[in-house]
């Protein structure tokens, strides 16, 4: 039996990715077809991880690993648990560089495994904390939005550092698409705070409208408005091009997904590259959406029904 279990979920972002960075509100959501698990055994020798990506004694470790590495040192200490005889397990179905939180979902299972193993129950905070570390050595400046969205069953309005579960009555489902095309976070935040500096003012006025669409789009979600949320995601989608964050795969997609019934569309998470999201009225209406975005390109897709419950 395993010492220690830990299972985080993948997220997307509904609205706010870029402008949370400089402290507008941002809503995000589980997606849980796609998840992490991580298991911890005691096999004796050196500490060893075995995932996808490379297998074998954690000192060895390759830097695409930074991040996993960073959160099970933070956790250890943390929880008092010492690495030596362990073996990590990390069992992901969530595509690494989509825009889908895989990073701050290793990271938070991996937090959720060692507390286990000490036997801890940890608070919401103490969890954020841990995974933050885990985030800043990934990602450099990362807003907290993922480390909080992986490890929650409601969607989650993130404003300056505070959250809040979002109530939905919202009927509906989101189909979030796959480019193909590996999201680049990291260049795309760094391009868009070159773009910041350089036009202060054109830059701050549409980052404030994305925050004001992410604030508008919390009614949205409480009292069922799925053709104004649609539009907001649309508006929203085409300041984020105009921010530089896009791709023409992205906006392929986005084209289709509006084309076959969707309500709005919108790229999702980091951009330049990674996912689209896009909100259809009805299983039927999802379906045709999906078959439109493979069409259009979109190599993998999954489905979020806002009235299957979480688990
Ligand atoms: C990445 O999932 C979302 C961004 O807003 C970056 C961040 O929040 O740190 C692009």
């Amino acid at each position: 039996a395993a010492l220690g279990t830990g299972h985080t979920r993948a997220k997307f972002i509904l609205m706010g990715e870029h402008s949370v960075v400089y402290g507008h509100s941002a809503i995000a959501l589980p997606l849980p077809a796609l998840s992490m698990d991580v298991e911890v055994h005691a096999v004796g020798g050196a500490a060893r991880i075995r995932s996808e990506y490379f297998s074998g004694p954690l000192a060895d470790a390759p830097s695409t690993l930074a991040g996993p590495i960073a959160a099970i040192n933070a956790a250890s200490g943390a929880f008092d648990v010492p690495l030596d005889g362990l073996l990590i397990d990390i069992e992901s179905s969530i595509p690494a560089e989509r825009g889908l939180g895989s990073s701050a979902a290793a990271a938070g299972a991996l937090v959720h495994a060692f507390a286990d193993m000490a036997h801890r129950r940890i608070s919401d905070r103490e969890h954020y904390d841990l995974v933050q570390v885990a985030e800043r050595v990934a990602h450099g400046t990362p807003s907290g939005l993922d480390a909080v969205a992986t490890n929650s069953r409601v969607p989650v309005l993130f404003a300056g550092g505070i959250t809040a579960a979002l109530p939905m009555t919202l009927q509906g489902s989101f189909v979030i698409a796959d480019t193909g095309v590996r999201g680049r976070t990291r260049v795309a935040v760094a391009g868009l705070r070159r773009l910041r500096e350089e036009r202060p003012v054109w830059a701050e006025s549409r980052l404030d409208r994305l925050g004001r669409l992410a604030e508008d789009a919390v009614a949205d979600l409480a009292e069922a408005r799925g053709e104004a949320l649609g539009v907001r995601m649309s508006e929203a989608h085409g300041i984020l091009s105009e921010l530089g964050v896009s791709s023409r795969e992205l906006d392929v997609l986005v084209t289709a997904a509006t084309a076959a019934g969707a309500l709005g569309a919108k790229l999702t998470g980091g951009g330049q590259g990674g996912c689209v999201v896009a909100l259809a009225p009805t299983p039927a209406i999802a379906a045709d959406v999906t078959r439109a975005l493979h069409v259009a390109g979109a190599t993998r897709s999954w489905v979020y029904d806002t009235m299957v419950p979480v688990t």
